[in-house]
């Protein structure tokens, strides 16, 4: 009798899986799990610019501008399966084309800081814009941030993605060559946002691509960050001057502010004595990934302790600067009428490491034609209770 139950429950079992794995129902084939929808997000000196809205089967979104190729919004879930926008930024157009620090934004061609905006390749000397006080800071005062990229809609399995392409001109904001650039943005149903940027040039040039979003995994602009937990791989960061050029030196973290091995609360140390965070107003350093190859590699992790929300960030690149958003003062008014003071967005800007050009012992960042300038970071949401 036990052994027909047994075999009666077995074949209900088995039917119902079979049934499961027989192919999608008919209202699931109609529905894509992933998406892409576009709308009009108002005009600029070189046309109009777009909107475009990335979906998965989880109801993450992430909303990106070919407007400086600006993320504008990012829905990721909490403990609850609650949705919030998790990053930075502005409800229009007119907000993102003033002075703003960069908020979600294409870093290019140079992110981060280039010592007195002076550079030299094969003997010859070139002159950036000095837009932070004595140096160049990412890529000048119209750089890949301010400038409408063409988008396209990109085919990859099991993801939707946008790919955005444009050509910097040679001497464009002081650069040489022509450099032909294509970002990629690709979410999956495993949460994660996955950004591709690619490069060739027709001359020698220099290249550090990255992505400027200020996250607060409370919702956008709430509080402070200081509460959230951050682990960054990396035995080593690069010290800095005044004016935030590295000294290239790398300096262990060891026994430091800068040890983020073990997770560890941002505010935790942000107001100890250090000579490196009174330089920074706080953290605004670069820190040496431990690499084993590569390939993507996790190089640091978020967690938010109240929404459990985990974010990670793997990457190809050998840099990560992490930023704790020192210089929001309350002046940026973004989204849902938010005023983001102090401290309430971070940044974790996977790059190579500030001034390389002139730091002959960091990892090159010249780009000879011939070559690609190839580099992948993932941005990947989960929630950690
Ligand atoms: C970068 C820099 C910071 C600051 C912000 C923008 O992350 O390292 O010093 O300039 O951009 O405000």
């Amino acid at each position: 009798m036990r052994t027909n139950i047994c075999l009666f429950l077995f074949a209900i079992l088995s039917s119902a899986f079979a049934c499961k794995n027989s192919g999608p129902k008919q209202d699931e084939e109609q529905k894509p799990t992933l998406s892409i929808e576009t709308a009009d997000f108002g005009q600029t000196q070189e046309g109009p610019a777009k909107l475009y809205t990335l979906k998965n089967e989880n109801g993450m979104e992430v909303v990106i501008t070919n407007y400086g190729g600006i993320i504008t919004r990012l829905l990721a879930p909490d403990k609850d399966g609650e949705f919030t926008d998790v990053v930075l930024g502005f409800d229009n157009l007119e907000d993102y084309q003033k002075d703003h620090p960069y908020f979600g934004a294409i870093i290019g061609r140079y992110g981060n800081r280039i010592a007195k905006g002076k550079f030299t390749i094969d003997g010859q000397e070139y002159t950036l814009a000095a837009n932070n006080g004595p140096n160049a800071l990412h890529g000048g005062p119209t750089g890949f941030h301010k400038r409408l990229w063409e988008a396209k809609e990109t085919e990859r399995e099991g993801y939707v993605g946008l790919e955005l392409s444009r050509v910097s001109e040679d001497m464009e904001e002081g650069y040489p060559g022509n450099l032909s650039a294509t970002v990629r943005y690709l979410l999956n149903n495993d949460n994660e946002l996955l950004i591709e940027y690619e490069a060739t040039a027709d001359e020698p040039t220099i290249v550090n691509l990255t992505n400027h979003t200020y996250f607060n995994l409370k919702g956008a602009g709430k509080e402070d960050i200081l509460g959230h937990i951050l682990m960054v791989d990396a035995d080593y960061f690069t010290p800095v001057d005044s004016t935030l050029i590295p000294t290239g030196e790398l300096r262990p973290v060891e026994g430091t502010p800068f040890d983020f091995n073990t997770p560890t609360p941002i505010g935790e140390r942000i107001n100890a004595e250090d000579e490196q965070l009174t330089f920074g107003l706080g953290y605004d350093h670069n820190f040496v990934l431990d690499r084993e190859g590569p390939g993507l590699e996790l190089a640091a992790t978020v967690r938010e302790p109240t929404t459990g929300r985990f974010l990670e960030v793997l990457t190809t690149e050998p840099g990560l600067q992490f930023y704790s958003g020192n210089f929001l003062d309350g002046t940026n008014i973004g989204k849902y009428a938010v005023q983001y003071d102090y401290r309430s967005g971070f940044c974790l800007e996977t790059q190579h490491y500030p001034d390389s050009p002139n730091q002959p012992d960091f990892p090159s960042t010249v780009l000879r034609p011939g070559e690609t300038y190839a580099s992948r970071t993932v941005y990947r949401f989960s929630v950690k209770p």
